[in-house]
C-alpha cells in the first residue's frame, strides 16, 4: 500500500515546551505535560508515487509549508522514498496558536508510516512527529500527557487517560489570521535575548512535579493553580526578549477576566494561553456551560468550540 489517511487532535500544555535545547534535533529545553483533544482534528492523507511533494491543506497548494513536510516525511520513510502528494484538512483556524502544527505533524508520521509500510512504534512516531514540531510528539497519545527529557532524547507516555479524568475545553477564538512570529523563532529570540529565559528553564522541573501531583489526584484547583502560573511565566519571557514578542490583544485580557469572573462565582474552570491570542479554558464538566456562554458573549470573541479530552493519532480511512 502507498496510501493512508490518519487523524490526530491537537493538545494544549498545561506545562509549556517553551525554548530548544538542540535547535538542530528540535529537543525541547524541558519537558512539558499537556492535554490532547477530542473534538478538534486535523485529518492528512499521504500518497507515496508522485515525482515530487505536494502539500494541499483545505484544499489549497501550501508551498511554504511543504520544505517542513518534505524533512518530516524523509524522516519517516527515508530519502530514497518516492515523492508524495500530501492532502490535509482540519475543523479549526490554522497557524494562531491554536497547535495546528501538532495535529499536523502527529497525522502525518502515522499516515506516512502505514503509507511506507514502515511499522514505526507509537515512541517512534512520536520521537519523529517532535522533530518536525515539539509540541506534535504529544498528540501521539491519549489525555493527561508528559513530554520527558530524557539522555537518549524524548520520553512521552500518558499519565491519565481521557476518561479517568474527564475535562472540557473551550476554545476562544480571537483572531483567525495566522501569527506574526512562528512558535519557534520565538522561543529562539527568547533564549537569546530575554533576560527571563534563564530562570523559566530552571524552574520548568517544580512546575512537572506540581502538575503531575495534581493530575494524580485529581486536584482541579491545584492543577489550574499551577498552569496559569506557568502559561504567565511564559508569556513574561516573551514580553522580555528584543524585539518583545507580544501575543496577546484586548480580546485575550478580556477572556482572562471573563475567567476571573467565574472562578470567583465558583466555577471550577482555568485559562490557558499558547503562541496566539485564543485563551483556551480548561474546566469540571459542571462548569463547561457557564464556561462556554461567558465566553462567547466576551468582547472580542469570534466564537468558541469546545471539546472533551481524547486519544493520540490514529489511521483512519478517508475517501
Ligand atoms: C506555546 O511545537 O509549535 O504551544 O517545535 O518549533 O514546532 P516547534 O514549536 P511548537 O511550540 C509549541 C509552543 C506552545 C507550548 C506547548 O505546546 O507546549
Amino acid at each position: 500500500m502507498m496510501q493512508a489517511s490518519a487523524q490526530a487532535q491537537p493538545n494544549i500544555a498545561l506545562v509549556k515546551y517553551w525554548g530548544k535545547r538542540d535547535v538542530a534535533a528540535n529537543l525541547p529545553a524541558t519537558g512539558s505535560i499537556s492535554i490532547t483533544l477530542d473534538s478538534l482534528w486535523t485529518r492528512m492523507s499521504v500518497n507515496f508515487g508522485v515525482a515530487d511533494d505536494l502539500l494541499i491543506v483545505n484544499g489549497v497548494p501550501a508551498d511554504e509549508m511543504l520544505p517542513r513536510v518534505t524533512r518530516c516525511l524523509d524522516s519517516v520513510a527515508g530519502k530514497g522514498r518516492a515523492g508524495a502528494r500530501v492532502t490535509s484538512a482540519s475543523n479549526f483556524p490554522i497557524a494562531a496558536g491554536l497547535a495546528s502544527s501538532a495535529s499536523a505533524f502527529a497525522a502525518l508520521v502515522v499516515a506516512a508510516s502505514d503509507a511506507a509500510g514502515c511499522g514505526h512504534e507509537r515512541a517512534e512516531l512520536s520521537r519523529l512527529a517532535g522533530r518536525a514540531s515539539g509540541s506534535a510528539a504529544r498528540s501521539l497519545f491519549d489525555g493527561f500527557v508528559e513530554l520527558a527529557i530524557t539522555s537518549a532524547g524524548i520520553d512521552v507516555t500518558t499519565l491519565a487517560g481521557p476518561a479517568e479524568w474527564p475535562l472540557q475545553v473551550i476554545v476562544a477564538v480571537t483572531e483567525e489570521a495566522g501569527k506574526a512570529v512562528g512558535s519557534g523563532d520565538a522561543m529562539i529570540r527568547c533564549a537569546q535575548t530575554s533576560p527571563f529565559y534563564q530562570s523559566w528553564v530552571d524552574r520548568q522541573d517544580e512546575d512537572l512535579a506540581a502538575a503531575r501531583a495534581a493530575i494524580a489526584r485529581r486536584d482541579f484547583a491545584k492543577l489550574g493553580a499551577i498552569a496559569e502560573h506557568n502559561c504567565l511565566k511564559m508569556h513574561s519571557v516573551m514580553w522580555g526578549a528584543r524585539p518583545p514578542i507580544v501575543y496577546w490583544t484586548k480580546a485575550t485580557l478580556a477572556c482572562m477576566e471573563t475567567v476571573r469572573g467565574l472562578q470567583d462565582a465558583g466555577h471550577a474552570v482555568f485559562f490557558t494561553i499558547d503562541a496566539g491570542p485564543q485563551v483556551k479554558v480548561v474546566c469540571l464538566p459542571e462548569s463547561a456551560e457557564a464556561a462556554q456562554a461567558a465566553l462567547a458573549s466576551t468582547e472580542g470573541v469570534r466564537k468558541t468550540m469546545q471539546s472533551a479530552l481524547g486519544i493520540g493519532a490514529r489511521k483512519v480511512t478517508v475517501d
